[in-house]
């Protein structure tokens, strides 16, 4: 299964890429994480990217290309992805295209997540993601057992550094100008999926897998 999730900042794309990719068996390829592992390790990669991330901007696509095609060589990757984040221009999803074609496959489906922005800024507000693990969490929605201790390895949550009031309207700008044109770009291509995001994660989650199984479809 080669899936793409779509959507705008803080629509829970990475809370569902998690449960699909246990579900599937798929790995989990999120741009927006592998860029702050490197911004935390001080690569090269980090180094650039960190300028970009700090301001709400896309960090540029050659960047984001050359992540995304060593990404796909990694073996686990046969069985299929879910991408989270990726892509978010159409440069990108062309960039995507032709890496697939050049590996004989194709995206099966590309899910959008459809959430106000109202709503989107209450998650920011309550997000908070484990410093080591990267589990995410909301201190109303999926609060973890132990106030401000990650459930899976037991490390101290923090407020991710782009979750800033400023930051994130920026982001929402970005997405619509940059991003929400791959809406219609994959609605053409007959992938595009949409989803009501705004119901609790479980209900989202159980809603996927049945469009995915072609229940609903
Ligand atoms: P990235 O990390 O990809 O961030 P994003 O796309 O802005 O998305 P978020 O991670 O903020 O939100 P999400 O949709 O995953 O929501 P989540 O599940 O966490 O990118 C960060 C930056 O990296 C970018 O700004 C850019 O600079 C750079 N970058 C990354 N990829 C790039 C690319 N391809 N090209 C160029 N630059 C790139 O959920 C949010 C909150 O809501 C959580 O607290 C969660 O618990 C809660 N929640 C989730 N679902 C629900 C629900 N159904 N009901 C209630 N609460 C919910």
């Amino acid at each position: 299964m080669n899936l793409v999730l779509l959507g705008p900042p803080g629509a829970g794309k990475g809370t569902q890429a998690k449960k699909l990719s246990d579900y599937y068996g798929i790995p989990h390829i999120s741009t927006g994480d592998i860029l702050r592992t490197a911004v935390s390790e001080g690569t090269a990669l980090g180094l650039k990217a960190k300028e970009y991330m700090e301001k709400g901007l896309l960090v540029p696509d050659d960047l984001i290309m050359g992540i995304i095609g060593e990404r796909l060589e990694k073996p686990d990757c046969r069985k299929g992805f879910v991408m989270d984040g990726f892509p978010r221009t159409i440069n990108q999803a062309e960039g995507l295209k032709k890496l697939l074609d050049e590996k004989n496959t194709k995206l099966d489906a590309v899910v959008y997540f459809d959430v106000p922005k109202g709503e989107l800024i209450e998650r920011f507000t309550g997000r908070r993601v484990c410093g080591r693990c990267g589990a995410t969490y909301h201190v109303r929605y999926n609060p973890p057992s132990r106030e401000n201790t990650c459930d899976k390895c037991g490390s101290e949550l923090i407020i991710r550094a782009d979750d800033k009031k400023e930051t994130v309207e920026k982001r929402i700008s970005v997405y619509e100008d940059e991003t929400k044109p791959l809406i219609q770009y994959y609605e053409k291509e007959g992938l595009l999926i949409s989803i009501d995001g705004t119901k609790p994660i479980d209900e989202v989650f159980e809603e996927l897998i049945s469009l995915l199984r072609g229940e609903k479809r």
